[in-house]
């Protein structure tokens, strides 16, 4: 099979983390270069290094806010100059505190919003604007949440900086359509990094019932948004545009582990 993104340039954001990374490792095995930035400097860079033995020239690392205007113009300027304009950006950073509603400060939920939204919105913008003086036809895959769509108690300011997320990339889309640059959203559900099949007592209840809820019968791994991520960047997906794909294994689709009503009788 050819690889999906041979030639393509990926700017991935909250690479030094968990989806980042496992979305960094497909696109650099689909033929990507790969461009990891994060706020975390040591970790970023590690990752870097980790991954460059298998990819030799084709990984680079870069540090700053993503909720700062001027250090999101600098991730595109300096992946720009370290592998070449990137064709593709993965917003895949954020934070996810949890807080009941009576109790948030203004500076926490204001710091959600910088970081999920603003920082989301600042990438989205810094390179778009380069896309379009350069005429590349780029694709954009912001990682959003199924929180956007669920209530969760202590999940006001996740849930709607994500819900913004979610809105803001059907705007860029109908924004950017015009100039052939697409924008969609990978919305995970329940992402662990060792993926369960059954339940467990050692796991947390809320755990078991999620994957109870599960209509594909496990929890996600980074890479199957990593996998979602890779098919909306590539060509397959050219006529995909503001598209929200949930990749949860089917919790969202409702109340999925309710028995049929006539066993209820
Ligand atoms: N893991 C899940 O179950 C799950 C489910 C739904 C959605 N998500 C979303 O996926 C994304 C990635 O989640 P993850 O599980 O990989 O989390 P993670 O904590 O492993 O990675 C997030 C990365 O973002 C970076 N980051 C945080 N603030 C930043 C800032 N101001 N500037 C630059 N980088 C910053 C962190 O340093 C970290 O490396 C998040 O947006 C999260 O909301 C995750």
């Amino acid at each position: 099979m050819p690889l999906l993104l041979k030639d393509r340039v990926a700017l991935v954001t909250g690479g030094a983390g968990r989806l980042g990374r496992a979305t960094a490792e497909i696109f650099l095995r689909e033929g990507a270069a790969v461009i990891l930035a994060d706020i975390d400097e040591t970790r970023v860079r590690r990752v870097a290094a980790e991954l460059e033995p298998s990819h030799s020239g084709k990984v680079a690392a870069v540090s700053g806010d993503q909720s700062v205007a001027e250090d999101a113009a600098r991730f595109v300027n300096e992946a720009e100059a370290a592998l070449g304009l990137p064709d593709v950006l993965v917003n895949a950073h954020g934070i996810f505190p949890n807080c009941p509603m009576l109790e948030v400060t203004v500076e926490e939920w204001d710091s959600v919003f910088a970081v999920n939204t603003r920082g989301t919105m600042l990438t989205c913008q810094a390179l778009a604007r380069r896309w379009i003086e350069a005429g590349v036809k780029g694709s954009i895959i912001n990682i959003s949440s199924g929180a956007a769509r669920s209530g969760r108690p202590g999940g006001g300011h996740y849930s709607g900086s994500k819900a913004a997320v979610e809105i803001m990339t059907h705007i860029f889309a109908t924004e950017l359509g015009p100039h052939g640059i697409r924008v969609n959203a990978v919305a995970p559900g329940l992402i662990l990094d060792n993926v369960m099949h059954e339940e467990s007592e050692d796991a947390h209840p809320y755990v078991n019932m999620t994957l109870r809820s599960t209509p594909i019968g496990r929890t996600g791994s980074p890479a199957d948004i990593g996998e979602a991520a890779a098919f909306l960047a590539s060509d397959r997906s050219e006529w995909t545009t503001g598209a929200i794909l949930e990749v949860t294994g089917g919790t969202h689709c409702g109340r999925t582990h309710m028995p049929l009503t006539r066993q209820l009788r």
